[in-house]
């Protein structure tokens, strides 16, 4: 069995996630991807992570020093899980530049810089793929680029932040208060390390951007989307809003009309007969409308260690099969950004 060797940046909750995904699933993984996968190095921050780091997973090859996983020629996957922009975006040209391809679970960074990544993945004939980048676990890109590939989408509605959909569920059905619901996401690691890119709707945002990069074939500018977050939303909001018959919830919609697209992110009032509105705390769900299937739901957990990790390693082993198959940067791949027609292709 031929080996797939990965160099993983970061082990926080998702980074943690993939040596728990491929240990656990380990046979079944090999099954399907006809190789052992296999974490050459990781990344971490600092001495002091490293040592800390080193105790919990002694068999891992733990590094301070991104150079030495781009120098390993053993290394043919990167697999960045450290978020934010830099040094994430250095990390990932460099690595595809080097002829590595990539998984990223990065949603702010592809948002923004999406495009230019995927010209250079494209250009070296790599793969770059970024399932976990919306929805965490719920294999939303991949059924919009393939399973939905014949057909025509109308609008995307999304609650694709989990943080402060479990806020505001926790409002409205627990009682407390916006700190305290805050301040349980951050604990139960759903929230971002600085939760203002939550609650001010930018992480869904970033989400709805990709989302509608895959839905319409369009890149949009995040200048370009209306954003409203939930930082104003209080308890009497949600009260009235139940008294009326619905509940507040942070929803992003993307919406083709004739041949120019609206993306916007606000807390909306949702009827309680939308089927949305059974996706309470953590969990994420989109709703697509689109001529051939009509109305269908994607539900699941849109954080979290273990779901955003399968979604990390899944896109791992399709590298491993598009590797075997020789058919990696190649129009096969069609989930990526840059197989999407661009505005003026439309
Ligand atoms: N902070 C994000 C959320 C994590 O709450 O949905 C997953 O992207």
């Amino acid at each position: 069995v031929k080996k797939l060797k990965i160099g993983l940046l970061g082990l926080g909750t998702v980074g943690s996630g993939v040596p728990l995904i491929l240990t656990s699933h380990k046979e079944k993984i090999a099954q399907v991807t006809g190789a052992d996968i296999e974490i050459g190095k990781v990344l971490v921050y600092n001495e002091e992570e490293k040592k800390r780091q080193a105790e919990i997973y002694p068999h891992l090859e733990l590094t301070t020093d991104f150079q030495e996983i781009l120098d390993d020629k053993e290394i043919e996957v990167v697999v960045e899980l450290i978020g934010k922009i830099e040094p994430a975006k250095t990390y990932i040209s460099q690595a595809l530049k080097s002829g590595k391809h990539v998984v990223t679970a990065n949603k702010d960074l592809l948002a923004t810089h999406g495009r230019e990544l995927s010209t250079i993945a494209q250009e070296q004939q790599v793969d770059l793929y970024f399932e976990a980048s919306v929805a965490g676990g719920i294999p939303i890109l991949r059924t919009l680029a393939n399973s939905l590939a014949a057909d025509n989408i109308e609008k995307v509605l999304g609650i694709v932040n989990g943080t402060t959909n479990y806020m505001l569920t926790k409002m409205l059905e627990d009682g407390i208060s916006y700190e305290v619901a805050l301040k349980n996401a951050q604990e139960l690691g759903f929230a971002e390390s600085d939760p203002t890119n939550d609650v001010d709707g930018i992480d869904a945002a970033y989400k709805m951007i990709i989302l509608t990069n895959f839905a319409f074939g369009m890149f949009i500018d995040f200048d370009d989307v209306s954003i409203r977050g939930i930082r104003s939303i209080t308890m009497e909001d949600v009260e009235i809003a139940t008294r009326l018959g619905y509940e507040i919830k942070l929803i992003g919609t993307s919406e083709k009309v004739n041949d120019s697209v609206t993306v916007e992110v606000a807390p909306m009032l949702v009827s309680t007969q939308h089927p949305i509105h059974a996706v309470k705390n953590e969990m994420n769900a989109v709703f697509i409308n689109s001529s051939g299937l009509g109305e269908s739901m994607y539900y699941g957990p849109g954080a979290g260690a273990k779901p955003t990790a399968t979604a990390v390693v899944s896109d791992i082993i399709t590298i491993a099969k598009n590797i075997r198959l020789g058919i990696t940067g190649s129009r096969f791949n069609s989930y990526k950004l840059e197989k999407k027609l661009a505005e003026d292709n439309l």
